[in-house]
């Protein structure tokens, strides 16, 4: 196969740059690993920022988004059984996010590129990466017993942080950051009515808890949990139990409970990589960069990468500038890193860390009681909350 822009991954940043080069006439293929069915199977992000809804639409893929995503304009925060709003849309200027599964908005991206007989190719395995420092970088995969290869002119690395190519960049090129948390969240998914229609982020004594939702039938509740927990640990019912033990009473009496329909434990983790971009390679989303979830910021981290890679690739294929893309590296980790402050600094604030010393427990307790008590710092929160500009 012979394309300009071989993607490898069909997450979301993989097929939505897909779509958007799609529209503008660059010729791509997408590589992945799985599935559609399993690629949809897994449950993850809820919330979306305003620029990713809008490239959404820019991908003439928002239409279910926009009928059935929930507007939220604000949300609350439980500090050990009080609550307080947070109004994310008073502090902006009246920006707010759009709550709307990144399982649904992965469906919506795949039936768009099936409608533009993009071309993606499921069950490709064995990816390797070949001569991407040089002009004409190429791919393989195998399927079944054959193996493939794709010739491009730029190979994006959309893969996931398990993904392939990250690791396809030498050692001495690339410098990681990272910063792993002594917790998880076991995240249920139910069938049931929201406890509350705006999201709740709880900090108890008990650690950390979050109400979402995925519509007005269908809940999404998390508790932090220790790392040495698993899944099979958790009953339906002792999960129940203990995430009403992390609400405010009254919440706590109204919280309609159900069968789970999902159920599962992720790590907490702040990674990234540094450059995003090595001759003719450009890593974009979680293949470059990891937030713990409770700033909501991974996948709209993942949208930011592709808004400068799809404006860069424009300009060069149609305007014959590269400036973009050179640039890209620096200008998404400039956005990347303050997704990453953002994310760490909620993660901090808002869960129970074993073992901490008593004065770093105090300086917890007193950021969260300064940002209740500031509209300055609400401000600063509901600016980073709703999204910072590309
Ligand atoms: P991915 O969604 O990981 O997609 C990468 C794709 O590449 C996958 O489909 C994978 O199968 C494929 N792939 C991997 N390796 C290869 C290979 N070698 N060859 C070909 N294809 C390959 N964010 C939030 O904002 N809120 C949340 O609540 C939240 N919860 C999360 C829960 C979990 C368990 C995880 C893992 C992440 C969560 N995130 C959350 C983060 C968010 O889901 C990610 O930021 C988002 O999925 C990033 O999209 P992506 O397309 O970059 O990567
Ligand atoms: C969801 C996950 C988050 O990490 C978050 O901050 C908000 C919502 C969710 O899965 O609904």
């Amino acid at each position: 196969i012979r394309t300009k822009v071989a993607i490898i991954g069909g997450g979301p940043s993989g097929l939505m740059l897909s779509q958007l080069l799609d529209l503008k006439g660059i010729d791509n293929v997408v590589l992945e690993k799985h599935t559609r069915d399993y690629v949809l199977s897994r449950i993850r992000a809820g919330v979306l920022e305003h620029g990713f809804a809008e490239l959404m639409r820019e991908a003439q893929c928002g239409e279910r988004m926009d009928a059935e995503g929930e507007i939220h304009d604000g949300f609350f925060i439980n500090d050990n059984g009080q609550m307080h709003r947070i109004d994310l849309a008073g502090h902006t200027g009246g920006n707010s996010v759009v709550v709307y599964g990144q399982t649904e908005l992965t469906r919506d991206l795949y039936d768009a590129r099936e409608k533009m007989d993009g071309k993606v190719i499921h069950e490709a395995l064995d990816v390797a990466i070949h001569d991407a420092k040089t002009d004409a970088p190429w791919l393989t995969y195998r399927q079944g017993d054959e193996t493939f290869r794709v010739d491009c002119d730029f190979i994006i690395g959309a893969d996931g942080f398990h993904g392939v190519s990250r690791k396809s960049i030498p050692r001495d090129v690339l410098k990681e950051y990272e910063k792993v948390y002594p917790f998880g969240w076991l995240g249920v998914l139910s069938r049931t009515k929201p406890v509350s229609p705006e999201l709740i982020y709880s900090r108890t004594e008990r650690g950390f808890s979050l109400c979402s939702l995925r519509s007005q039938v269908l809940s999404r509740y998390y508790i932090q949990v220790p790392l040495t927990d698993s899944v099979e640990d958790w009953s339906d019912e002792a999960f129940w139990d203990e995430l009403k033990r992390r609400l405010p009473d009254d919440v706590a009496a109204k919280l309609e409970t159900g069968p789970s329909i999902e159920k599962s434990i992720a790590p907490l983790r702040s990674f990234v990589a540094e450059p995003m971009r090595w001759g003719n390679l450009f890593l974009a989303g979680d293949a470059a960069h990891i937030v713990p979830p409770t700033g909501a910021r991974g996948l709209n981290s993942a949208a930011s990468d592709i808004y400068y890679l799809y404006h860069g690739m424009v300009d060069h294929y149609l305007n014959g500038d590269s400036t973009g893309l050179e640039e890209y590296s620096a200008k998404a980790l400039a956005r990347v890193w303050k997704a990453q402050r953002f994310s760490w600094w909620m993660t901090t604030m808002l869960h129970n860390f074993p073992d901490r010393p008593d004065y770093d427990r105090k300086l917890q307790e007193v950021e969260l009681a300064y940002l209740l008590s500031s509209e300055a710092a609400q401000e600063s929160l509901s600016e980073n909350y709703v999204g910072l500009p590309f």
